[in-house]
């Protein structure tokens, strides 16, 4: 394994009727709340009523920060950077899905920062080295692991660049995880939520070193679990137990807990990061178009593991077959799984009409350098064309 330093601040409540249990509590000495939520379904499924009467009842200062959008943008942190500093907010309180859980973590940062916080903390990766506003996670759907981690993933639409980094001091001080939030997420949501968090998985255990280490052997498990529970919550969208498993699993996938020891790929989260930059599309809708593409690209480069992917993750036989054909099965089988949960499976699909762009996109990609293989701007080119 890889050295490492290990630290996850983020105190997590979890379970059915934890945000009514506790939310009261864990606003003792925080008298000005920035409350930040996204384009109305929290109005809809009587979240934010239950929120707000907690609020209320505590006798906290309430600023509204409404309207975050997926993918959201650092105009928009802006305005909620300004809203914090003409209300003196002393707790962010993010109710939302990992755009609204970005947005206000981003916020936090930037309000405490008297320069420009995109240029010092999202063109590159920066020293936050001060505290941040403080902030209070509940998420409302399954998928990105934002609650327990401190990236804020943001959009800057001038410069088409989407990006973040996880930043220590920017994890939340508590988050509160309640899988019945969960049950008004639309399908398509919960699916490609959770297949994000699947990706989170795959993009670390994909990656080196790959001698035997307990966060492959985790990993190997949590992935399985996903795969269960989205078969199970796709054929009855009210089963609890599985709400809750896919919720506890995201998290798992992002609070660094299995990165421990392990390099870490993300060269497929940086490419559709870019890809959401230009077009706008949802990141986990673009996860599930390109992630098995680049791996047919890469997995002659980490033939073993792919191999023990397809044994392990999707029950595989290998008898008689040679490592590359077990492994190019377990990418079908990958695939196949993306089929059956009904995930787009190209950028078509996504709404994606012009191949010109792709091109432009391909050349903007950022380089991971914990991908099995380099890719170069006219592989990932040839990746999106595949995908198209
Ligand atoms: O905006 P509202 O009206 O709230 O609707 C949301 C939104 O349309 C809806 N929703 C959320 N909870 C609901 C609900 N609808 C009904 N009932 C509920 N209980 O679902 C949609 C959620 O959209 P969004 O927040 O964009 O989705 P997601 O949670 O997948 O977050 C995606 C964002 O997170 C970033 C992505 O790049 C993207 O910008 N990521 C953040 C990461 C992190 N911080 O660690 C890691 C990820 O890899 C990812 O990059
Ligand atoms: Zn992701």
């Amino acid at each position: 394994m890889n050295n490492f330093i290990y630290e996850n601040t983020t105190k997590v409540y979890f379970g059915q009727g934890c945000v009514h249990e506790f939310l009261a509590s864990l606003l003792n000495g925080y008298d000005h709340i920035l409350l930040a939520y996204g384009q109305g379904s929290v109005k809809q499924n009587g979240i934010y009523d239950e929120v707000l009467n907690i609020l209320m009842t505590a006798g906290k200062q309430v600023t509204e920060f409404p309207g975050i959008m997926p993918n959201p943008t650092y105009e928009k942190v802006q305005e909620g950077v300004s809203l914090v500093r003409e209300n003196r907010t002393d707790l962010i309180l993010a109710v939302g899905g990992g755009s609204v859980l970005d947005c206000a973590k981003a916020v936090s940062l930037a309000a405490r920062f008297d320069g420009n916080a995109w240029e010092n903390f999202w063109a590159r990766k920066g020293i936050a080295d001060f505290e941040p506003v403080p902030m209070g996670a509940v998420p409302t759907c399954s998928g990105t692991g934002s609650e327990c981690n401190g990236a804020a993933v943001i959009t800057n639409r001038i410069e088409k660049i989407k990006t973040g980094y996880d930043y220590t001091k920017c994890s939340p001080k508590f988050a509160l995880m309640d899988p019945a939030y969960t049950f008004s997420v639309p399908k398509i949501q919960m699916t490609s939520g959770s297949f994000d968090s699947l990706s989170h998985i795959m993009e670390i255990y994909f990656s080196r070193p790959d001698e035997q280490n307990v966060s492959d052997d985790l990993a190997e498990a949590v992935m399985r679990n996903i795969i269960r529970n989205m078969r199970i919550a796709a054929e009855d969208p009210a089963d609890y137990q599985a709400r809750s498993n896919l919720m506890w699993d995201a998290a798992m996938s992002e609070n660094r807990l299995l990165k421990m020891g392990k390099q870490c790929d993300f060269a497929c989260h940086l490419m559709e990061h870019q890809l959401s930059a230009y077009t706008d599309v949802s990141h986990s809708r673009g996860m599930a178009v390109l992630l098995p593409v680049y791996y047919r690209h890469i997995y002659r480069n980490g033939l073993h593991k792919f191999a023990r992917f397809a044994r392990n993750v999707w029950e595989i036989s290998s008898e008689g077959k040679s490592e590359e054909k077990l492994a190019a099965e377990g990418i079908d089988a990958l695939e196949q799984f993306i089929r059956e949960m009904h995930l787009p499976a190209t950028l078509r699909e996504l709404g994606i009409r012009e191949k010109n762009i792709l091109k432009k996109i391909a050349g903007s990609c950022r380089y991971s350098p914990g991908s099995y293989r380099r890719l170069g701007a006219d592989e990932i080119y040839d990746i999106f064309a595949e995908c198209f």
